[in-house]
């Protein structure tokens, strides 16, 4: 697991409640007690970052300790930028009689399912794809499995939203079919979508509809890179947390399954809350045996990932005093599985 801190993005991600965001603060300390420069992010819009460092974090980031920034990023702040931008290319495509209707999805877009995450994953595709980002490595506390999941296969859907709003156009037709000729196919290079026969294509197309084919593209592009980003293990991978308990192992068995199957690297497990040896008494006794168990069965369903254990500290976790106890923790469970 040396090579954990190593890539320049991480994702911890887990049930609720098995220490997702705890472990990203210790994991974040510990990276800058390594000498890096790093940004501890939570995307969960039921935000708990600032609890744990016993801080006061906002949409940019706060500089905790040396080295360590951590941010909470605000959905409600990305869904206006986004509409805010998607209206402003709307209108120059939209002839005048159009603008109404316009506005009506707007306010529509605002409320449905989906809003939210789109905007929330352009944001972090814009600071996974920063090449001016300061930092060595993001830290991204997710929120619950199913949403990151969600997430993370949201850029097709995406796209698909953003574009149904040109269905209304008489150009949409000839839009979307220069649109599909745009998007770089496998193999092809999608750092540079705009070469010299696509250049002509677009050339047929008017201003306006250049305009609006133009920012779809930067978008478009903004999640391939993205996407390629999080599918490189070198670059980024995702660490689920969990407890030794039946419903945690259950649900990131299949959590695994899916992120392979979606082609997103997974660096291992961390298994959080193992009782220390010093637990005594007839009530620790009955749960040690019930967690060897459990952490028997993680053995087995979790072989072929690191499993790193770390053990359940006397308090919970709050302020830099205990993330410096729990990325002490973490630093030792971390070289045993090495
Ligand atoms: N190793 C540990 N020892 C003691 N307490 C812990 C440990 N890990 C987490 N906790 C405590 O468990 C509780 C849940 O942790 P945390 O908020 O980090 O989980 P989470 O997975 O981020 O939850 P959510 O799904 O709600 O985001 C907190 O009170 C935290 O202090
Ligand atoms: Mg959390």
């Amino acid at each position: 697991m040396d090579s954990l801190l190593s890539r320049r993005l991480l994702w911890v991600g887990g049930k609720g409640g098995v220490g997702k965001t705890s472990v990203s603060a210790a994991l974040a300390v510990l990276a800058a007690r390594c000498g890096k420069r790093v940004l501890v992010a939570s995307t969960d819009p039921a935000h708990s970052l600032g609890d744990v460092f016993d801080r006061q974090l906002g949409d940019q980031p706060t500089c905790l300790l040396p080295g360590l920034d951590a941010m909470e990023i605000d959905p409600d702040i990305e869904v206006e930028a986004h509409l805010a931008r998607v209206t402003s290319q709307m209108r120059r495509f939209a002839v005048p009689r159009m603008m109404d209707e316009l506005e009506r999805q707007m306010r529509l877009s605002r409320q449905s399912p989906g809003t939210q995450e789109a905007a929330l994953l352009e944001r972090i595709s814009r600071m996974i794809t920063d090449e001016g980002s300061p930092y060595d490595l993001i830290i991204f506390d997710t929120a619950p499995t199913g949403h990151t999941l969600r997430l993370l296969s949201l850029p097709e859907a995406m796209s698909a939203w953003t574009e149904g709003l040109l269905s209304h156009s008489r150009k949409s037709e000839e839009l979307g079919k220069v649109l599909r000729h745009l998007t770089p196919r496998k193999g092809q290079d999608i750092d540079s979508p705009f070469t010299d026969t696509t250049r002509s294509e677009m050339d047929e197309l008017d201003e306006r509809s250049r305009n609006v084919a133009e920012t779809l593209l930067v978008r478009r592009r903004l999640f391939y890179q993205a996407r390629r980003r999080i599918s490189d293990p070198e670059h980024s991978a995702f660490l689920f947390v969990l407890t030794p308990e039946r419903l945690p192992i259950l649900e990131t068995g299949r959590a695994v399954k899916s992120l392979e199957e979606a082609g997103i690297p997974v660096a291992g497990t961390l298994v959080n809350r193992v009782l220390p040896a010093e637990a005594g008494g007839d009530f620790f006794a009955a749960r040690r045996s019930q967690e060897a168990e459990y952490l028997e069965r993680i053995d087995h369903e979790l072989a072929a990932w690191p499993r790193p254990r770390l053990p359940w500290l006397s308090s919970d976790i709050q302020g830099l005093e205990m993330l410096e106890q729990l990325a002490s923790a973490l630093e030792s469970a971390l070289n045993n599985t090495d």
